[in-house]
């Protein structure tokens, strides 16, 4: 058996709760391998809406375990939130014995979350727009080797260790003005911290080899976007973590030879939200257009998010880097009533005409050069055979697997679970 693996081509928010949603009953795991609370991932079914950020997308069904992996970074305070939420809702997935997580899954402090507030005050204008959920400043402690991990929550000296680290933490927000006063999520975060003993500890690696052993399926869940990879995204507009496919690797302990399908997703457009270089914005009525009827405000943070036309150049270089072997295009239903769609084919940069994505999008921006498609008006929400699919649609869709190289193998026409075809 292989890890599959579904992941963000874009600058995230393409959909991946959804989808991960749909696939997981062909999976007998779904798994976590980076980021943390930063991420929303949103699935709606049966009428209901729900937002995960640190649980993985397959907790609404029934044989599947779900992991959170090493590679990510966990804030316990939101994980127990989210926990609550779920159980208000009839669901209690600790209880049902279906979530665990991995004991060198790093964690997020309070003071994490004030050094991230810091850093980006200081910023001023030129600031990331990070989610502000520490994530930035775990990553640096995991990197800095000071982090402190899932499995030392249960070591008798416990709280030294976090003592030690808040007060370096302290020393460095002393640099940056009065520290805030964090009293009462200090009490949350040691409350939370009794809860997460509660959901069971493992070794990742260990688990996620023995299911491959033992035949099992893995479904890896890739959080953020390829364009906000810590290596290969618009730094240094990104995240703090690989989100490409070798990240699941790292992010689970699994070799790059187990890794099976690499499913990327799109939307039929694009988006990004906090700060960076985003070629195709369309900071016009156009963009808001676009913005209103993909209700395009974040599922973590609630801000507007920035929108534009699809961007080839830079599918291209994520399917490049993730190795992607099949696509899905989310929020097809959201183009319906344009008269034309742009396609960002090129990018002239410095008067040149490129196809790929420049070293420096941000001192020169490049120029989206674009074709034009036509448009199709039909309500998309209630299709359910690939043959109902309108005609103008079908040829945006083959045109953008000829400029790929792969087949995209689901169309998403709206939020449900249920909205979401098989292509092929
Ligand atoms: P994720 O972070 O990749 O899981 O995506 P988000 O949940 O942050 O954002 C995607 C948003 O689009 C959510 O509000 C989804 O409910 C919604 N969505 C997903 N697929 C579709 C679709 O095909 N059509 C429409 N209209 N909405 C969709
Ligand atoms: P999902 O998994 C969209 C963006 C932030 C900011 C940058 C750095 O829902 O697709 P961070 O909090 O990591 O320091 O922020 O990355 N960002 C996301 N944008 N979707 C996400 O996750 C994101 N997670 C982080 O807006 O620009
Ligand atoms: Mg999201």
């Amino acid at each position: 058996m292989q890890v599959d693996v579904l992941l963000g081509l874009q600058w995230g928010d393409e959909g991946k709760g959804k989808i991960v949603d749909v696939l997981c009953p062909n999976y007998e795991m779904i798994a976590r391998f980076q980021g943390g609370p930063n991420a929303g991932h949103t699935l709606e079914f049966d009428g209901q809406k729900y937002v995960l950020n640190t649980i993985p997308s397959g907790i609404f069904n029934k044989g599947t375990l779900n992991l959170i992996g090493n590679g990510v970074v966990i804030d316990p305070i939101t994980l127990k939130r989210e926990l609550d939420t779920l159980k208000k809702n009839g669901f209690d997935p600790v209880a049902d014995g279906k979530l665990v997580i991995a004991r060198k899954a790093h964690l997020i402090l309070p003071t994490h979350q004030l050094l991230d507030a810091a850093s980006e005050s200081k910023m001023g204008a030129g600031k990331i727009g990070s989610t502000l959920k520490g994530i930035g400043p775990t990553y640096m402690d995991k990197t800095g080797r000071n982090g402190l991990r899932v499995g030392d929550t249960t070591l008798p000296d416990f709280m030294e260790r976090y003592q030690r680290l808040v007060e370096k933490h302290k020393s460095i927000l002393s640099h940056y003005g009065e520290i805030p006063d964090f009293s009462e999520r200090e009490q949350a975060f040691l409350a939370a911290i009794e809860f997460l003993k509660t959901i069971p500890h493992v070794d990742s690696e260990h688990l996620v080899n023995q299911y491959l052993r033992d035949g099992k399926s893995i479904l890896a869940e890739g959080a953020q976007g390829t364009l906000l990879d810590i290596d290969f995204g618009s730094y240094p507009f990104v995240t703090s973590s690989n989100t490409t496919t070798a990240g699941a690797c790292t992010g689970l302990g699994v070799s790059p030879a187990k890794i099976g399908r690499v499913i990327g997703i799109f939307k039929a457009y694009c988006t990004r939200v906090g700060g960076g270089p985003f070629p195709t914005e369309l900071a016009n009525e156009t963009g808001e257009k676009l913005r209103q009827l993909g209700h395009e405000f974040g599922a973590t943070t609630g801000r507007a998010r920035r929108t534009g036309w699809i961007d080839l150049p830079a599918l291209k270089y994520a399917v490049m880097l993730n190795g992607v072997t099949e696509l899905v295009m989310t929020k097809a239903d959201v183009l319906s009533g344009f008269d034309t769609i742009q396609v960002c084919t090129h990018y002239l940069q410095n008067g040149e005409k490129i196809d790929y994505m420049p070293y420096d999008i941000i001192s020169v921006p490049p120029e989206p050069v674009y074709e034009t498609l036509p448009g199709w008006h039909e309500n998309l929400c209630h299709i359910t055979e690939p043959g109902q699919i309108p005609q103008t649609l079908q040829d945006y869709i083959a045109y953008l697997e000829r400029h790929l190289g792969i087949p995209i193998r689901y169309l998403s026409v709206g939020p449900d679970r249920m909205q979401t075809l098989v292509l092929s």
